[in-house]
């Protein structure tokens, strides 16, 4: 029998599909979604999160589970809910590690802007890489069929060639999406000065790990310095959707060097999505908060809205896409709570 830190079937039971928590999950982004999805536009990106993480707190409270938040809303945020260490669910097996970003693209959300979702991801307990003071990471991310050739050393152009070579195009054709960020410049002059094109966007690196690895996508690389948690989260992703991502934590400053390195923390390890989520049993949810590439944003159809997610396990490896409709009257006489818009 399995302890209950497992997911899996008693072994009489094999034959049988067990519970698959990412089923649960999805009613959870989708709350948040459309919770935050009243405030696009609003300029405030403050209270777009904090209406996402109301959601999909009241939501996570009835998913059975026992459950610890290591990928939280953070000091940073001076989160009063879902902060890291945060216990979540009834007590009830399984145990699992939790990371959450109700809100990813606060800033997307507040100003409208493409790609927000709200996202959460769930492993068995003790499997989810905790970044502790460390706020960003290096990271690059591309498909299946790339893979290999991903490489934090080695110079981005000469990894823009091995793309170009392994994909069968041209240099010119290979696409890079990154964090408009100052500290991209020299990465970015790099990839142009190799001939490769680049694609900036102004927030949300895992939305755009997400579509780094997607068939049929516009971009073939992630590459860029971006949040510890929204790598860690992007990692649960690749797992389910294939593909690959690495990341070295890169710390801001001398202090938070020295913070990482009196922790005991590696800073010049490479971590692949399996340091960053070890489990292999990983339930993923994400929903489009506004329109972007990978999801369509929370739509409002009179009193109803609609929503899209990507429901995903890796230990099957089954990729949902779940359209909702959603009834807002009957929605917020049934919660009781003005989550909806
Ligand atoms: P928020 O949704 O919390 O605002 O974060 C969005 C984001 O753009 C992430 O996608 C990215 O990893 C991180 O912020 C980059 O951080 P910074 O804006 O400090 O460069």
């Amino acid at each position: 029998m399995p302890d209950d830190n497992t997911f899996a079937a008693p072994v009489r039971d094999r034959t049988r599909p067990d519970r698959n928590l990412a089923l649960e999950l999805v009613r959870v982004t989708e709350a948040a979604a459309l919770a935050a999805a009243r405030l696009v536009g609003s300029g405030d990106k403050e209270a777009a999160d904090q209406a996402a993480v109301d959601a999909m707190r009241h939501v996570l409270d009835g998913v059975p589970m026992d459950g610890v938040v290591v990928i939280g809303e953070g000091e940073k945020d001076e989160a009063p809910m879902l902060f890291n260490g945060e216990e979540i669910g009834d007590g009830s097996p399984p145990k699992v590690d939790i990371a959450v970003d109700p809100l990813e693209g606060t800033r997307l959300t507040a100003l409208g802007m493409p790609s927000a979702i709200s996202v959460i991801a769930l492993s068995e307990r003790g499997t989810m890489f905790d970044p502790g003071p460390c706020v960003y990471m290096e990271k690059i991310a591309g498909g299946p069929e790339i893979a290999d050739v991903l490489d934090l050393d080695r110079p981005l152009g000469e990894t823009l060639r091995l793309v170009a070579e392994r994909k069968g195009t041209d240099i010119r054709d290979v696409m890079v999406v990154m964090l408009d960020r100052p500290r991209h410049e020299e990465a970015m002059k790099e990839i142009r000065d190799a001939g490769g094109r680049v694609r900036l966007i102004t927030d949300g690196d895992v939305s755009a790990a997400m579509l780094a690895v997607s068939d049929n996508s516009p971009v073939d690389l992630l590459w860029g310095i971006g949040g510890t948690p929204e790598g860690v989260i992007a990692a649960a992703a690749i797992k389910a959707i294939g593909g690959a991502i690495l990341g070295r934590l890169w710390p801001r400053d001398d202090e938070e060097r020295q913070a990482a390195l009196d922790a005991g923390y590696d800073l010049e390890r490479v971590l692949t999505a399996d340091d960053l989520v070890s489990g292999d049993d990983v339930f993923f949810s994400a929903t489009g908060v506004t329109d972007g590439d990978v999801l369509q944003g929370v739509r409002y159809r009179g009193r109803g809205a609609t929503t899209e997610s990507l429901v995903m396990r890796t230990r099957s490896g089954t990729v949902r896409r779940v359209s909702a409709r959603h009834d807002r009257d009957k929605l917020r006489a049934l919660i009781g709570e003005d989550f909806y818009g």
